[in-house]
């Protein structure tokens, strides 16, 4: 049984209002693209509600600011167990509203959750120094919430992100208005209803559904609003960063995907390389940031490395993401699986070589096949786009030199991954690799620990590690004047 929807209006103030315009959108299911439900739209007089609340929370004299970190900390963490409470239902509607199977989500808010946990450990650790200034001075620096945080979230995992963002800035003591995107709006409305169970004081954490150009843009670029964290498209991140210098110069985290690349080198063991292979392109039905994209495979293994691909490829059971034994979902929406269709026609009119898959699944829903390309060159744009499907593109290498100088000629740099059994060339790929996460032997590989964020065009600033809160900070130095003689 389909899981129940049972909030769907804007969350502002702890508070549950319609969208003062009286609109709603329908948010729809993958599987078979019927409507779930209907939510309010929030648009620029919604945002100008939440932003007002969240900079009344943020007042000196707040609850919130009046609260100490540890207690912060703890408050996150009653969050988190009721989310922890919640799991199956929060799960559940997860794959309602975005496809993603009932594996991957478990795997996915198990590992927000661990992160949310550390992220509010971080909440008390934040220290300033005391520095040697030159002068007759007591000078010190001090690290304080940067305010108001607009919170941009994309539809490929919904909780995770939420979490991510919302959290660490939260830790930090800042106060947070969410727009989740337009095509998975109900799981961001279920975590606001879990933080005023945990009685979060109003107007810390808003969600305002509602669509990018209105909602989105109307955040990025409201003067009230400190910094943008943001998670999508390039195109979006750049109309993002424009709005915020044009507006009030907020700060600005960009999360912006990736073309990475996968390299197989000819010492590489198969047996992990290939099942890692397929994960890296297939999981989450290719809608990753850090998809492994673009396979290089070295020319000596190259067609035993094929074969297996697509024997992998042919294994996965494709089918309703609720059923917990399939592998294989659906797309997000009808704009994507036509996007992916898209690609999927330009790789055969280029020339690369269709081994399996290109095709959609059935009639209804946004099924599409795991599909596999062999012979693909670096000039197709199938190579140079980021398809966000299930699409893996196999090009083939002969030298170190040559697969370095082509995955490193791209203008993304979220991640990258390399197979090989020498311990010289792991580390030398791993040096000059361009991308924020470089896998050996492994993909996907995700930890709270560790930063995330990209080179290039795949994002500005870093999320997670232990330095996640810095990017909700200002640091603020203090001089205070000494006299230049004391006593006698
Ligand atoms: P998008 O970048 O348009 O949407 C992401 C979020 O930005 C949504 O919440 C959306 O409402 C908001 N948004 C859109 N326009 C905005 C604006 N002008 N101002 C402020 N906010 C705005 O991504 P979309 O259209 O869903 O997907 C397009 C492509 O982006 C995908 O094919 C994929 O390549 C990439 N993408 C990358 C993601 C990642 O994890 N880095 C996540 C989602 C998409
Ligand atoms: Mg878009």
């Amino acid at each position: 049984m389909a899981p129940q929807v049972k909030y769907t209006k804007l969350f502002i103030d702890n508070k549950w209002v319609d969208a003062k315009s009286g609109k709603t959108f329908p948010t729809i299911n993958p599987h078979d693209g019927s409507v779930n439900a209907k939510v309010a739209e929030g648009d620029k007089a919604d945002i100008d509600a939440a932003v007002s609340a969240a900079k009344k929370a943020f007042h000196r004299n707040s609850p919130w600011r009046l609260m100490n970190a540890s207690e912060r900390a703890k408050l996150i963490n009653k969050f988190v167990d009721l989310i922890e409470r919640d799991f199956d239902y929060l799960s559940e509607l997860e794959t309602l509203d975005n496809g993603t199977l009932c594996r991957t989500r478990q795997m996915f808010i198990s590992m927000a959750i661990s992160s949310a946990r550390y992220i509010a450990s971080l909440a008390d650790k934040v220290e300033g120094a005391t520095t040697s200034a030159d002068g007759e001075v007591f000078s010190y620096t001090l690290k304080q919430p940067v305010g108001v945080c607009g919170l941009i979230l994309p539809w490929n995992g919904p909780i995770f992100i939420f979490l991510a963002k919302v959290v660490t800035a939260l830790a930090a003591g800042c106060t947070v208005v969410v727009k989740p995107a337009e095509q998975t709006p109900l799981t961001a409305l279920v975590l606001a209803a879990l933080s005023l169970e945990a009685s979060f004081p109003p107007g810390v954490l808003n969600v305002v559904n509602g669509f990018g150009p209105t909602a989105g843009a109307a955040l990025a670029s409201h003067p009230d609003v400190a910094k943008i964290s943001f998670t999508g498209s390039v195109e979006v991140g750049k109309l993002i960063q424009q709005a915020s210098g044009a507006s009030n110069l907020k700060r600005v985290t960009l999360e912006l995907g990736g073309k990475s690349p996968l390299i197989i080198m000819d010492d590489a063991n198969l047996d992990i390389a290939v099942p890692y292979a397929a994960h890296g392109i297939f999981a989450n039905q290719g809608q990753v940031c850090v998809a492994a994209s673009r396979l290089y495979v070295h020319a000596k293994i190259y067609d035993k490395f094929v074969e297996k691909a697509v024997e992998m490829a042919k294994t996965l059971k494709i089918g309703n993401p609720m059923d917990p034994e399939s592998h294989h979902g659906p797309q997000v929406d009808e704009d994507m699986f036509k996007k992916v269709l898209g690609y999927i026609e330009k790789g055969k009119k280029e020339g690369a070589r269709l081994l399996t898959g290109g095709k959609r699944v059935g009639n209804t829903g946004y099924y599409i096949e795991p599909t596999v390309f062999a012979d693909v060159t670096d000039n197709m744009t199938i190579a140079k786009e980021e398809i966000f499907g299930p699409v893996q593109s196999i090009l083939k290498f002969d030298s170190v030199d040559d697969v370095l100088e082509r995955a490193n000629n791209t203008t993304y740099g979220l991640a990258a991954g390399i197979f090989t059994t020498s311990l010289d060339t792991a580390l030398q790929f791993s040096k000059h690799l361009e991308a924020g996460v470089v896998w050996v032997n492994t993909y996907l590989h995700m930890s709270p620990q560790a930063p995330f964020g990209g080179f290039k065009q795949s994002g500005l600033g870093r999320e997670m590690g232990p330095k996640a809160l810095e990017a909700y900070l200002e640091e603020k130095s203090v001089y205070i004047n000494l006299p230049k003689k004391f006593g006698n």
